[in-house]
């Protein structure tokens, strides 16, 4: 073999050794480089006679054609190698299930909120959407619930960093009462509106959670009295419940808001719960001090207002024994609602 024919051999198995694109073009640079192997002879064709110049060019141009063209080969084949390598990494399981297009569904609290607004729209009530961070005045103070009031602990409260314009710190409501006031200063009697939305106290157990939702329930007329209360309510718990079988009682209670004040407790004459009596709602007739506040002559108007607990009625709804569920969005328990 010359050496001609052993510099091509020599480059044909450094190029089939270089196992990557790399290997492969510092072996070309060796060959066919400005300093390359291949590249030298040429150099050196100058300092030959002319006809010995015409044969050596053509042998060295076969050999570098000859170069060239298994560098090409191999580049190919490297390329290939790679692509076949993450063809098969990133190989997909065509028979896996496809992620498909997930079906969202409704929190049953929100099941339970637009049940409730439905129900209370096909008897003439507004609906009303009240803000979260109230003032001490409307959450308190216009509910007759002065400063200093005992009444006031029932109701432990979260206060924002910031004043109202009395300078008194702003809080996260507390119940949905202060849309009372709010709502009745912006509207002429009859009022007739129910506001649901959420709460905050300082509360955390199985039965309460820093932050509910409660419906307040407004009526106020000339003449509106604690029966059309009863006769609302039942007709509510029982649209809501979907049966006729159950009973509704008000029970003494006091809230500074409302004169005379009670729970609303129902009972089920069927089912699991048969027969327990469920407190759903505070009550009462409003009291005049806050008619006064809603801008109204108390003389001359009178009603009632309820606030019910949203989480409550969707698990007695339910039958969900444990209202944290509600908020730890644990697919298996939200998906049954859907
Ligand atoms: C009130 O909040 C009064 N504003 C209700 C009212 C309105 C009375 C209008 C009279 C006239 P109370 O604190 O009892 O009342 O709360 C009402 C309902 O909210 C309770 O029956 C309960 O179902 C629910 N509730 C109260 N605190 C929590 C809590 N931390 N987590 C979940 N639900 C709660
Ligand atoms: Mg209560």
């Amino acid at each position: 073999m010359n050496f001609i024919e052993q510099l091509v051999s020599q480059a044909l198995a450094d190029f089939l050794n270089a196992a990557d694109a790399a290997a492969l073009e510092n072996a070309k640079a060796r060959y066919l480089g400005k300093v390359g192997q291949i590249t030298e002879l040429m150099k050196g064709l100058g300092k030959l006679a002319p006809d010995e110049r015409k044969t050596q060019g053509a042998v060295i141009n076969a050999a570098k054609t000859r170069i060239e063209k298994e560098l090409n080969a191999r580049r190919d084949a490297l390329a290939d190698a790679q692509m076949q390598e993450r063809l098969n990494a990133e190989a997909i399981d065509v028979s896996l299930p496809g992620r498909g297009r997930g079906m969202g569904g409704m929190h049953p609290i929100m099941r339970s909120w637009e049940r409730v607004e439905e129900i209370f729209r096909s008897i003439g009530f507004d609906v009303a959407d009240g803000p979260e961070i109230e003032t001490d005045w409307t959450n308190f103070t216009a509910l007759n619930s002065p400063e200093n009031h005992p009444a006031r602990s029932m109701q432990d409260t979260f206060y924002i960093d910031g004043n109202d314009t009395e300078g008194k710190p702003l809080l996260l409501r507390t119940h949905t009462s202060p849309m009372q006031v709010r709502y009745a200063r912006m509207h002429t009697p009859p009022i007739k509106v129910i506001a649901p939305g959420r709460t905050y106290r300082v509360d955390s157990d199985a039965t309460h959670s820093p932050m509910f939702h409660q419906i307040e329930g407004l009526w106020i007329a000339e003449n509106i009295s604690f029966a059309d209360l009863k006769g609302v309510y039942l007709n509510f718990v029982k649209a809501f419940f979907e049966t006729d079988d159950l009973q509704v009682r008000f029970r003494p209670s006091y809230f500074p808001f409302t004169e005379p004040s009670a729970e609303i407790d129902i009972a089920f004459g069927s089912g699991p719960l048969k027969g327990r009596w469920l407190e759903v709602s505070g009550s009462g007739q409003v009291h005049p001090t806050v008619v006064r506040n809603m801008g109204l002559d108390p003389e001359k108007f009178i009603g009632f207002a309820f606030g019910s607990g949203l989480e409550r009625l969707t698990m007695l709804r339910y039958g969900i024994n444990d209202l944290r569920l509600f908020y730890e969005g644990d697919l298996r328990f939200l998906k049954q609602f859907n």
